[in-house]
């Protein structure tokens, strides 16, 4: 197998007595989808938190790109390319979607006339750009707290396409979302992962959505990896089953 994107090995994470991790490894190569499940309290944001640097790991080791980031912050962490989402939506409602994105745009170059040149020519074109990849073009002067939850959720994501990630972590994007959205959510994900090339790692509850999506599933269970394996094969793992069962 060539080289993983990202490579997630036999990490932990306690807070105070609780284990919310232990000795978890995960692998995605680039280009894939890949979805992470497990019953509530398993562990699943945790992981991101600790991927994208939010938090400092107890254990094990974790390297993207063939770099360890173990030990990386996470605006540097960012830099190099991965990212993530929030389970809640991070957007200012007080400012309107287009500012939403300009603010999110990455402040990679220094100099005053690159900075006036990025941030705001060419920002202000792929922001456009994005906001009509999401759908939210025609609200793109609307404040974006008067946008639907959804569309809020579609908003954060543009946020996140704007930093060119090579891949991000998506912690539950159809949550809270209409159902006759989740489609159109969907196949957004699926476009930046095929168009725009971005490696994609999805929390998700509904698993008519993950199953969908994902082209390889990982299970979490009381901090634990429990299973890992095509859709199929996951929705038809008794040890998946009575994690879900034995949760309720
Ligand atoms: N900052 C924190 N301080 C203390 N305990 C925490 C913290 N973050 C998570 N935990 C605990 O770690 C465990 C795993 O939580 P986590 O949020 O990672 O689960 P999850 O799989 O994302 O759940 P959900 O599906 O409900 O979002 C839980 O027992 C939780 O209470
Ligand atoms: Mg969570």
């Amino acid at each position: 197998m060539s080289r993983p994107l990202l490579d997630v090995r036999n990490v932990s994470k306690a807070f105070g007595g609780v284990i919310a991790n232990r000795n978890v490894s995960l692998q995605v190569k680039r280009g894939e989808i890949v979805g992470l499940i497990g019953p509530n309290g398993s562990g699943k944001t945790t992981l991101f938190n600790s991927i994208v640097g939010y938090h400092p790991i107890d254990a094990g080791e974790i390297w993207f790109k063939g770099e360890e980031i173990s030990r990386l912050r996470v605006g540097a962490i960012a830099r190099r390319g991965l990212l993530r989402t929030f389970q809640q939506t991070r957007i200012y409602g007080r400012m309107t979607a287009m500012e939403n994105m300009l603010i999110s745009l990455p402040e990679r170059k220094s100099g005053f006339f690159d900075l006036l040149h990025s941030r705001h020519s060419v920002g202000i074109e792929r922001a456009k750009e994005l906001l009509e990849f999401v759908g939210l073009y025609s609200k793109r002067y609307h404040y974006a707290g008067d946008l639907s939850f959804g569309q809020q959720k579609l908003l954060e994501f543009a946020m996140a396409l704007i930093n060119e990630p090579d891949m991000l972590l998506l912690d539950e994007p159809t949550a809270g979302i209409n159902p006759t959205l989740i489609n159109g959510l969907i196949d957004r994900l699926r476009r930046a992962n095929e168009e725009l090339g971005i490696t994609l790692l999805v929390i998700e509850h509904n698993m008519r959505v993950i199953m969908n999506l994902a082209e390889r599933i990982y299970c979490l269970a009381h901090g634990e990896m429990l299973a890992e394996g095509k859709p199929e094969e996951i929705r038809n793992d008794p040890r998946v089953i009575d994690a879900y069962l034995g949760a309720h």
